[in-house]
């Protein structure tokens, strides 16, 4: 397995790659990975000639007081993991090289950005969005890799793939869970074992309002207060928000049908853990 720093480097790879005809895929990620990360980087393994893993914390997605400079950073664990995924390229820019001083140019993905997990989080997805076309624009990749863990994210990305002509494939990957049920996260690594156990009462909220759904309930807010009650018999776990939207467009729904995102932020001692499930109704 290779570790590439430099942009150029990693452009003129590509091209070469690309010029003998071999595929390319793509796993952006920020490091710290766990088994989540891992699946997405096997998946894209076993689909492409080649597989980029990228590990950077990009500041531009996160807002001022939020975790950035906490953010777990584990580089040699990381490589050693990446590489028994079966990774061929790891990129790993500096952040100057990423963000140079006149740096200027920011993608904004408009609506499907400001609800949800960017209305809790402004500016979150602008910089998600600007950090993916810079690396989609480096790596040059056929297929680009996205955890269906962060749906609102993964409905972007095939959103602004779309917008812009991007001449790629974005592949949603299922969530990842402990034998518990619980969606692996790298924030994970601010918590411990006790909270870890309460937090297995988000998925099984998650999994009562399928229940729910597939009987034939219909009341929105009859389901949004089940998943609430049931995730706040665990203090200090606390629901932050529960949304249910059509998926992919994450349009607001009256009514229950098609297939519907069921998406919630739960918080526990300040960290933010995020969950969801799409039903077909
Ligand atoms: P990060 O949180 O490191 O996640 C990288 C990828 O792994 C994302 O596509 C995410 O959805 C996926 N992932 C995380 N946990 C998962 C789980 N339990 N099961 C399946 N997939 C999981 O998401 C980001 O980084 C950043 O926003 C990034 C896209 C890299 C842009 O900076």
């Amino acid at each position: 397995m290779k570790i590439v720093k430099s942009i150029r480097a990693m452009q003129k790879f590509a091209d070469s790659r690309r010029r003998r005809g071999k595929s390319i895929g793509l796993v952006p990620t920020m490091g710290a990975l766990h088994e989540g990360h891992l699946s997405l980087i096997k998946r894209s393994a076993r689909e492409n000639d080649l597989t980029v893993v990228s590990i950077f914390v990009n500041p531009t997605q996160f807002g001022p007081g939020e975790d950035f400079d906490r953010y777990p950073r584990r580089p040699s664990q990381d490589l050693r993991l990446a590489a028994r995924a079966g990774a061929d390229i790891v990129f790993m820019p500096r952040n100057d090289d990423i963000y140079p001083e006149n740096f200027g140019t920011f993608v904004d993905p408009g609506a499907i950005g400001e609800i949800l997990e960017g209305k809790a989080r402004p500016g979150h997805f602008r910089g998600v969005a600007t950090i993916c076309v810079k690396l989609f624009n480096i790596v040059k990749p056929h297929r680009a890799y996205f955890g269906q863990k962060d749906a609102q994210q993964l409905a972007i990305m095939l959103r602004l793939v779309k917008d812009l002509n991007f001449d790629m494939k974005i592949v949603a990957c299922k969530i990842v869970r402990s034998p518990q049920g619980v969606a692996l996260s790298s924030r994970h690594a601010y918590l411990d074992k006790d909270d870890l156990i309460k937090a297995e009462a988000i998925y099984s909220s998650l999994q009562q309002a399928r229940r729910m759904i597939l009987s034939g309930e219909r009341d929105i807010e009859k389901i949004k207060l089940t998943i609430k009650s049931i995730i706040e018999s665990r203090p200090p776990l606390q629901l932050e928000y529960v949304s249910l939207n059509s998926w992919p467009d994450l349009a607001t729904v009256n009514k229950l049908e098609g297939r519907i995102l069921i998406s919630l932020v739960a918080g526990i001692k300040g960290i933010r853990l995020l969950d969801n499930i799409v039903i077909k109704v």
